[in-house]
This record gives structure tokens, C-alpha cells and sequence, in this order.
């Protein structure tokens, strides 16, 4: 399955008309690969060209390179991020995936076979250090942290640039596990290893959260597209492989979330299905604008017309509106102002008239909170 997915993707690159890539970023999760027994592991070991390799007693114990002639393509390097999950349910597969790495990059191949030692033996020559370092693949938080807090920036809007989501990215997720598995922070490696990247992808496991029903999805994948943008200084695309059905179909992150607009945030039976939770479910839907701004902020990805259609369907429905602020004041309030923060932010760009009319909307929603707090506390 990992090897068919691996083939799915680079299929689709090669489709939108990219060459075969050198390097690529993956996103594992612990859950997805408890669920789906390893796929997206199977995946990282296939673009590398190795499979896990078993003991007499069938346990694992490591991994072995798949030989060149059998591969049929050139290995390619990876990038392998884990969540602190993935690190903290499966540290045997951690180590197997190190050591799929290592035994890549030292290698006696072309190296027009093998992009894993073509890029570590250059980085080993560029930072001054043994090839067992240059090897290193698979990065995480340090013991004990989760998360790339891209996402905590993007909820308090507590920032300028998109190069500072790239660094606080790179921060968080620039512990380095090596064949023992023991995080070492590596800064300068992770950004070195980010230059060459030239796509991002995580699969998508499960029918019940997409990529902009969480915001994990666009911290992990989206913070490491934005730190692969700004170390190499160009756009790179990024791809969802979607796992929910069938035998899985890779789309581009903007195929995505268009997909997840109009099934969910623009669809009015989920609105509704929503809406009977109440405030929680006010809150659910602010939650989807939101998330959809961490993809702009991270890929700049997002077709502008589901900012407009979110304005249209959200704030300027006087009837729409008026419900949500009644259910929730303050997360109708939050929902406004992020469609405002996007506008500002260039993700999109409404026509005068409509601008004006959601900036009145939120002063309205505004007045309507400020309202309420003045009748409680009096
Ligand atoms: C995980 O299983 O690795 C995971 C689950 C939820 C959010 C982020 C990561
Ligand atoms: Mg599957």
C-alpha cells in the first residue's frame, strides 16, 4: 500500500508537469499509521527504496534497502516530520526509518540514482560534519513538546511576516532522531535539508476531520511547506493524499480545501447539522475560517472565492448572522474579524462594497458583545 501511495504522488507531480523530484517533505501522524497499519510509513520507506527488515521471530528490527534494479526509479530523498504522537507511540518505526536514511546515504550507488546520498554528501562537505549526521532524516519536537505552534500564531494573529511561521516551524521541529532514536537539535541541518525540498504531503486518514476541520493539519504540513518556501525561496506544491476512500487520490492542497469548502464550511446541510450544537457549533464553523486562513498564511493556497462565499454565507446573510450571534456573540465575532484579517492580509480581496459592508458587520458584532458584557455586568 505505501509503495502504491508513493507511486500515486510522484504520479501527480510528474501529471502537473514537474519532474521527478529529488526531495520531498512527509507528514506522519501516530494515529494515521495506527489506523491505516503503517501506510504512510510504507510510503517514506518506499520513496526511499527500503522495506522494513524482520527478525527470525518476524519482529522488527530494522530496515534494508530495496536494490536500484528491483526499485525502477532513483531513490529519493525524504524529509519524514513526525508529530510528538507519532514519536511517542512508535519509536522502533522512528529508528527504522532513521536507519532506512542512513543506510540510503552511505550507499556505493550513482548518485544520479540515489538523491539521498547526493544530498548528504554535499550537505556533509557544506556544514563540516560526518555523513551519520548528514544522514539524518526524521525530525520532531524535543522530548516531551508537540506541535509546530504555528497554529497558536495563527489563532492569536500574534504575527507579520509568513517567514515567521517558517521560524517558529523550524524551532519546534528541528530535533533530529537518529538509528538510536535520541533527539539532537539540528537548526542548521533541517533548513539545509528544506532548501531542496520540492514538495510537501500528508495523508488524510479519516472521513471525520479534513484539513481545515483541525488546526494540526496546516500547523504540521502547512508550517513545513512555509519553512521549505522560505529556505529555498521558491513556491513548492502540496499535496493530500486522501485515504477515505477506495484505494486513495492524491489532490493538491487548493483541490482540497475547495473540496472541504463546498462539502462543509459552504454546505448548508453541514451548516445546519452544525448549528443544532449550538454555540459549539458557531464555534465549529469560526474554527473552519480559521483553519482555512492557516492555509493561506502557510501555502497562500486558498482560491479567494471561499473567503467570499464564507463572507457571503456568514456576515452578510443578515439572517444567518443574526443567528450566530445569538448562539455565540463572541465566536461570530472572532469569525468576522478573521474574514477581515484575510482581506488585510491580501488572501482576498473583496469589492469596496463589500468590504465596507464587513467591516460595518463586525462593528455591529462588536456592539452586539460589548452589549452583552454591559448587561451582565450591570
Ligand atoms: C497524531 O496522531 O500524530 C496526531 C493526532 C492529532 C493531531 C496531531 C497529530
Ligand atoms: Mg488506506
Amino acid at each position: 500500500d505505501g509503495a502504491q501511495q508513493a507511486a500515486r504522488l510522484l504520479a501527480r507531480h510528474l501529471a502537473e508537469g514537474n519532474p521527478l523530484p529529488e526531495s520531498v517533505a512527509l507528514v506522519l501522524w501516530g494515529a494515521d499509521n495506527l489506523k491505516s497499519g503503517g501506510g504512510p510509513i510504507g510510503q517514506a520507506l518506499a520513496l526511499l527504496g527500503a522495506r522494513p527488515r524482520l527478525d527470525s521471530y518476524g519482529r522488527l528490527c530494522g530496515a534494508d534497502l530495496i536494490p536500484l534494479a528491483e526499485l525502477g526509479r532513483p531513490r529519493i530523498d525524504v524529509l519524514i516530520t513526525l508529530s510528538g504522537i507519532f514519536r511517542d507511540l512508535l519509536p522502533l518505526q522512528t529508528r527504522l526509518l532513521a536507519e532506512a536514511a542512513y543506510l540510503a546515504a552511505q550507499a556505493d550507488e550513482p548518485l544520479e540514482q540515489n538523491f539521498v546520498r547526493r544530498h548528504a554528501l554535499a550537505h556533509q562537505a557544506a556544514l563540516g560534519v560526518d555523513l551519520e549526521t548528514a544522514a539524518l532524516r526524521v525530525f520532531s519536537n524535543g522530548d516531551g513538546a508537540y506541535g509546530a505552534n504555528v497554529n497558536q500564531l495563527i489563532d492569536s494573529s500574534a504575527w507579520q511576516k509568513e517567514d515567521e511561521l517558517a521560524e517558529t516551524y523550524c524551532k519546534r521541529k528541528c530535533f533530529a532522531y537518529g538509528r538510536n532514536g535520541n533527539p539532537v537539535r539540528q537548526e542548521e541541518l533541517l533548513k539545509t535539508l528544506l532548501a531542496s525540498v520540492q514538495l510537501a504531503y500528508q495523508n488524510l486518514e479519516s472521513v471525520e476531520l479534513g484539513v481545515t476541520t483541525v488546526d494540526h493539519y496546516f500547523d504540521t504540513l502547512g508550517g513545513i511547506g512555509r519553512a521549505a518556501r522560505r529556505a529555498s525561496g521558491t513556491e513548492l506544491p502540496v499535496y493530500i493524499g486522501d485515504q477515505t476512500q477506495g484505494e486513495g487520490r492524491v489532490r493538491t492542497l487548493s483541490e482540497q480545501v475547495s473540496l472541504e469548502s463546498r462539502t462543509r464550511s459552504l454546505n448548508p446541510r453541514w451548516a445546519e447539522e452544525m448549528l443544532k450544537h449550538g454555540a459549539e457549533g458557531v464555534r465549529q464553523i469560526e474554527s473552519q475560517v480559521t483553519n482555512t486562513l492557516g492555509w493561506s498564511a502557510t501555502t497562500g493556497q486558498v482560491e479567494p472565492w471561499v473567503y467570499r462565499e464564507l463572507t457571503q454565507t456568514y456576515v452578510l446573510d443578515p439572517a444567518m448572522r443574526e443567528r450566530l450571534a445569538r448562539l455565540n456573540p463572541r465566536a461570530s465575532l472572532r469569525l468576522c474579524n478573521r474574514l477581515i484579517e484575510a482581506t488585510e492580509r491580501s488572501y482576498w480581496q473583496p469589492d469596496e462594497e463589500m468590504l465596507r459592508a464587513l467591516r460595518q458587520a463586525g462593528e455591529e458584532l462588536e456592539d452586539n458583545l460589548e452589549g452583552l458584557g454591559s448587561r451582565a455586568a450591570a
